[in-house]
Parts: C-alpha cells; structure tokens; sequence
C-alpha cells in the first residue's frame, strides 16, 4: 500500500474532527474524498501531507511514517494557492535546481505556455505580493506546474478548482489531469462532479471514512 492510515483520531483542543479512520491506497490508485464543509477534508489530506502529527493511529506514506519523510513523497494542490512574491520560475521550482527541460515540461502540462509566452520577461515574471498580479486560474495552475516539476509519487487535491468560474476550472482540470496520470491521487472535495477519475470514493461524515458503494464505515 502507498497509503496506510490505521485508526487515526485528530483532534484541535477538545473537538474531534478525525475518529479512528482507516484508508488504505494502492500505488497509482486515484480515491476521491466526499464530505460537507467543515467535514475534516483539509484535515485528513493535511495528515497524509506530513503537515500534522498524529498523536493517535498510524499514517505510513510510501513506508515512511516521519513527516520530513512523508512531505517528499506528496506533491500538494490546495483551493487557494498563495504564491511566493518571486519570478513564475521561482515559484514552480521553489528553489531547488532543476534542468530547464524539467520546468519547461511542467509548463507545458500545466497549460501555462502560451500565458508566459505572452509576458514581456516570460518566465521570470514576478509575480506580485501574494501572486496579486495572476488571476486564481493561474495560480492554481503554477501550483499544479510546481507539483508537476516535484515528480513526487503521491498527488494531493484539495477542492482545486472550487474557487474558479466554469470556464477556467476546465483549463485547470486538463492541467490536473496531466498532473495526476499514473500518480496515486487522492482527492478530497464537497462536489462528486469534480472526481473526474476515481478508482474508488468514500464519504466522510461525523469523523468516520464510508464506503460509498456498501454505506459501512472502512
Ligand atoms: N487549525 C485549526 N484549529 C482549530 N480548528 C480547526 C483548524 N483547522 C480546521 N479546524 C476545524 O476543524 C473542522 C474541520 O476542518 P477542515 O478539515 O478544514 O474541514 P473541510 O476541509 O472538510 O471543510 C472545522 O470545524 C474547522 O473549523
Ligand atoms: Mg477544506
């Protein structure tokens, strides 16, 4: 299994959002996550993303169960992405040193080539306090540019295109699409018409995970 979460239970203070959850992924298997807001989506993605410790139950991601472990092996596309105040280069490859065929490709998956060919300083166009200077299309898209050029074995969404319009959630689901062919994915969100590809959905109601198909709890 690439994902193994055995009882895990997460609590902020005193409220429980998570209660003894089991979900297990295969390699390159694609599991939607269904629940309403303020269900714990964020949460459970954030505990398989390494960005929380658990303090009950195990999270094992691809063997490794110690966060800095973990984080290397998960690339992650949230709702709203918040770039850094750097070039679109900086931000795709947060600066690790990759060769210019590697950012080129994920510029290219990402749908973003004929945007930054458009700008004056292309690539190395800042982009703004906050990526104020980019539409929310387009910051999701470098998002997904820089999960792409991470290469990482497990693919995270959180609700990626539930901040944009129609029109520009579909340039973005062809970039997601990119992103995620022969990944194992899980993605979690509060609308079933955006799991496009999903091996398997489950619910998550009340902390629990369910089989959406035999309604028990897993
Ligand atoms: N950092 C936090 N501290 C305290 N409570 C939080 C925190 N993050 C989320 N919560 C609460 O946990 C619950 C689940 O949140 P979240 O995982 O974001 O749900 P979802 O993504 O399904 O909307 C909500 O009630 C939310 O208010
Ligand atoms: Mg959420």
């Amino acid at each position: 299994m690439e994902i193994l979460l055995n009882k895990v239970t997460f609590t902020y203070g005193e409220k429980k959002i998570l209660d003894e959850i089991n979900l297990s992924v295969r390699k390159q298997e694609h599991v939607g996550i269904l629940g309403s807001s303020g269900g714990g989506k964020s949460t459970l993605l954030k505990i398989i993303a390494g960005l929380y410790e658990i303090t009950e139950g195990t999270c094992i991601v691809s063997g490794c169960q110690d966060l800095d472990s973990i984080r290397k092996q998960v690339a992650v596309v949230m709702q709203n992405t918040s770039l850094f105040p750097m070039s679109i280069r900086d931000n795709i490859t947060c600066g690790h040193s990759m060769s210019e065929e590697r950012i080129s490709k994920a510029v290219e998956a990402a749908q973003l080539e004929s945007w930054i060919d458009s700008l004056p300083e292309g690539i190395d166009s800042y982009v703004g306090e906050r990526g104020g200077k980019v539409s929310g299309g387009q910051a999701q898209r470098i998002a997904i540019a820089r999960a792409i050029a991470k290469d990482a074995p497990i693919i995270l969404l959180d609700e990626p295109t539930s901040a944009l319009d129609d029109e520009t959630a579909k340039a973005v689901m062809l970039a997601l699409e990119n992103l995620t062919k022969g990944k194992t994915v899980v993605h979690v969100t509060h609308r079933v018409e955006t799991l496009w590809d999903c091996d398997c959905i489950y619910d998550l109601r009340g902390g629990k995970l369910y089989d959406t198909k035999s309604k028990s709890s897993i």
